[in-house]
């Protein structure tokens, strides 16, 4: 197992803390052992299971509002669920294995996660798998927007950072759907690091300014648990949902979603009294 990041949890009880530490590095472990295995669904249910049995006397009283592994079936902590023996009510976002594919393929980069927003002010996006999100530090405020091209955004960027845009860093996961943006954001002269999966930990990355943007489309779930961590970093996110299918397009549609409306940091978490908790597996 490896290191623990704690974000944010000012006002949060050391109890509840040390509770939910105790809940990532389990889960973490728990999924270890399926490292290189080529089994990621145990992967996945291993660090479900660990993660729910750590969560289940933590002194909250915590409501699922994202639980994870809707969007291909895997194991999950189901949405709805209650957590915890009560006390404060919180809304819960858990991911207890991002990089269920690199445990599989005993990669680096998994973590298991969970973060923690005050009760009602967490965004569900209700059956809705993906959204295109953009994330880089504070700089970012004002500067730019998830509606503008990407060439603008990396000029506007570049500007307000006080760098050239051949000295941007843009953090893309490796994924088909990419190509084109991949090819627009080379095109304007920024460079791009790929990555297979886990866009929570690139998040993380961009909002504490170790690497400049975060493009691209990746898990609603996790782009929830990244705001968390974003709101406790004081960084910057907007993000649109997006549909990657006509199936999921009509069932996003059904369920009353504007695909055109965008998500501001804010929209997503409406509290920047977060904790997020993370360990890397
Ligand atoms: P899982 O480990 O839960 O499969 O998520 C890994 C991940 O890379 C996320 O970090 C990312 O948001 C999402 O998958 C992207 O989904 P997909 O792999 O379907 O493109």
């Amino acid at each position: 197992m490896g290191a623990t990041t704690v974000l944010g949890g000012t006002g949060y009880e050391p109890e509840l803390v040390a509770a939910l530490t105790r809940a990532t590095e389990e889960a973490a472990l728990a999924a270890r052992a399926w490292v290189g295995r080529g089994d990621k669904d145990a992967a996945d249910g291993a660090a479900v299971a660990a993660m729910r049995s750590a969560l289940v006397d933590a002194p909250f009283d915590g409501f699922v509002i994202i639980g994870e592994g809707e969007k291909d079936a895997a194991p999950m902590l189901t949405n709805g669920e209650r957590l915890g023996s009560g006390g404060i009510p919180y809304d819960i976002a858990v991911d207890p294995l991002d990089g269920t594919r690199l445990v599989a393929e005993g990669l680096p980069g998994s973590i298991a996660v969970i973060a923690l927003a005050p009760r009602g002010t967490m965004f569900d996006p209700v059956g809705v798998f993906y959204m295109d999100k953009v994330i880089c530090a504070a700089v970012g405020r004002g500067v730019v927007d998830i509606r503008r091209p990407v060439a603008d955004n990396l000029t506007a960027l570049a500007v307000a950072s006080g760098k050239r845009v051949s000295e941007l860093v843009v953090v893309v996961l490796d994924k088909p759907r990419h190509v084109r943006l991949i090819a627009e954001i080379r095109a304007a002269g920024a460079t791009v690091t790929l990555v297979g999966e886990g866009d929570i930990t690139a998040a993380v990355r961009a909002a504490s300014g170790e690497v400049d943007l975060v493009l691209g489309v990746g898990g609603t779930p996790e782009g929830i648990v990244a705001a968390c961590a974003i709101r406790a970093l004081g960084g910057f996110m907007q993000a649109r949902l997006a549909p990657q299918s006509p199936e999921q397009n009509l069932r996003a549609l059904t369920g009353g979603h504007d695909l055109e409306h965008v998500l501001e940091l804010e929209e997503l978490v409406a509290s920047d009294s977060v904790l997020f908790v993370s360990t890397v597996v």
